[in-house]
């Protein structure tokens, strides 16, 4: 233990030494480029940006934000698209690649908004991500048995306080609701009276070894996490509103090499999964059903793609020009459109079959009266919906990013969920450290991670208010 202990160090220090030599000659090169650095802005100007860095499987986004001095997301100043390599499955598998993706679409963001960023909250998937429900029990130690923050605090350390495998961090702790005397459905405890106090909630747990090459691969980059977040908490941020939370309602973030899936009830999150099955799997399917390369695969998908196949007309065929290797002809493929659908409806019903599982065995199912919102790239899919709703049996809609005031010019497409979702929550976060607050310096992210992680994150109702 020791040993690994200390080979874990060495390795930090290497990353720390690698990534402030990438971060430096990144770093110089952007200061050419830019006279004008983030940080400077905020003193200037007034306001505070924020960087959501969503390093998905297919594309890496990056979206430079504004907060006005209010708190408010009140721009996008800044949006850099890059399609993602080093990443299978929502994680990052080769650093160099990872890294140079992330800085491709870093640099894009930086250039539309005229100056450079240092700092980022990052989204984590993956399937190595995990999450348990768990209720914690004190007795009130006051003797007037007024509950105070001091009992919900140790309410809160005792819910973390849970053995699991040693590989696993926690990612986030997310109290639900509080049961005083038996009396359960109480989410603000602080002031009441009580002999025993229950607190139930949520805890996810990621792979260290994931979430150190995730930083890592930012860090490389010249960017370092100011705080990692979930990925469907994310979404979910961007795409469900308070009516949502509070009738009950499944988000799911169909992505690239992931389905991501958050469930709230009563205004709470309940339930969370990251699926290792998303579009790449459909565009294979198609590519084998097909037998077509993959990129035509993925072509005919964009373009023919449909999720319920008995809305396809039988005889209706599409035909599509494929290039033949070593030669500068062209094949042409012909295919029938309802056996492509058949295709597609097999593998994104698997999907919803998965998600639904996941809903049923969270026992929350019969809570979820605004049913199922549909978001990430493969949401783009038609009839994607209709299908959630036949194999769910729950009503599905499009989950599309907005941002409360509506004011805000914020790209309007589910493949920006997860980055909308974390401009969201870092302004929130940003805001609530206060101005006087500087964010911490661009120290280099990957001998961080623990600190970043051991921060408690303030998801929906656990923003340390009660
Ligand atoms: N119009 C469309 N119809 C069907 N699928 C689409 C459409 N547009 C994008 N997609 C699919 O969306 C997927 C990418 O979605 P997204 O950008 O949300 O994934 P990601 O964030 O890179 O991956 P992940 O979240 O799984 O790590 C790809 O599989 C792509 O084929
Ligand atoms: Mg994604």
């Amino acid at each position: 233990m020791d040993n690994e202990k200390s080979n874990q160090r060495k390795n930090n220090q290497r990353g720390k030494k690698r990534e402030k030599q990438r971060g430096k000659k990144r770093g110089k090169k952007r200061d050419a480029e830019f006279k004008t650095a983030a940080n400077d802005l905020r003193l200037d100007s007034g306001f505070s940006p924020v960087v959501a860095l969503d390093v998905g499987t297919t594309k890496i986004a990056c979206l430079i934000g504004e907060i006005n001095t209010d708190g408010d997301l009140s721009r996008v100043a800044g949006i850099g698209q890059a399609p993602a390599q080093g990443m299978h499955k929502g994680v990052v598998v080769d650093l160099e690649d990872a890294a140079r993706s992330i800085s491709a679409s870093v640099e894009k963001a930086e250039a539309a908004a005229g100056y450079q960023v240092r700092e980022a909250f990052v989204g984590v998937a993956g399937a190595h991500v995990v999450s348990m429900n768990r209720k914690v029990t004190i007795k009130n130690p006051n003797e007037d048995r007024r509950v105070t923050k001091a009992e919900r605090e140790a309410l809160l350390e005792k819910l973390k306080q849970v053995d699991v495998d040693p590989d696993l961090q926690l990612i986030h702790a997310l109290p639900r609701e509080y049961t005083l005397d038996g009396q359960d459905g109480i989410h603000r405890p602080v002031g009441m009276w009580a002999k025993k106090i229950e607190m139930s909630g949520h805890l996810v747990f990621g792979a260290i070894s994931s979430i150190q090459n995730l930083i890592e691969a930012a860090g490389m980059a010249g960017l370092s996490t100011d705080d990692i977040v979930l990925e469907p908490l994310a979404s979910s941020e961007a795409c469900l509103d308070d009516q949502d939370l509070k009738s009950g309602v499944v988000l799911v973030d169909i992505g690239g090499g992931t389905t991501d899936v958050a469930m709230f009830a009563a205004g709470r999150l309940v339930h969370t999964a990251v699926l290792p099955v998303g579009g790449n799997h459909i565009t294979r399917d198609i590519s084998v059903g097909l037998k077509v390369p993959l990129a035509v695969a993925e072509e005919i998908k964009l373009k023919y793609g449909n999720a319920q196949s008995h809305l396809v007309e039988d005889i209706e065929m599409a035909k599509i020009p494929i290039a033949v290797p070593g030669s500068s002809e062209e094949r042409i493929v012909t295919f029938s459109k309802k056996f492509l659908s058949r295709i597609i409806e097999a593998r994104v019903s698997e999907i919803f079959s998965l998600v639904l599982r996941q809903a049923r065995d969270s026992g929350y199912l019969s809570s979820v009266a605004a049913g199922m919102v549909v978001t990430g790239g493969s949401s783009q899919l038609e009839g994607i919906c209709g299908l959630a709703g036949n194999v769910t049996g729950l009503p599905a809609r499009l989950g599309v990013p907005t941002v409360g005031s509506g004011a805000v010019d914020i790209p309007g497409n589910p493949v920006y969920a997860t980055a909308v979702g974390l401009l969201l929550y870092g302004s929130r976060r940003i805001f609530l450290r206060g101005p006087s607050q500087p964010p911490e310096p661009s120290t280099p992210s990957v001998g961080l991670w623990n600190e970043v992680l051991a921060k408690v994150k303030g998801w929906f109702g656990q923003s340390g208010k009660t």
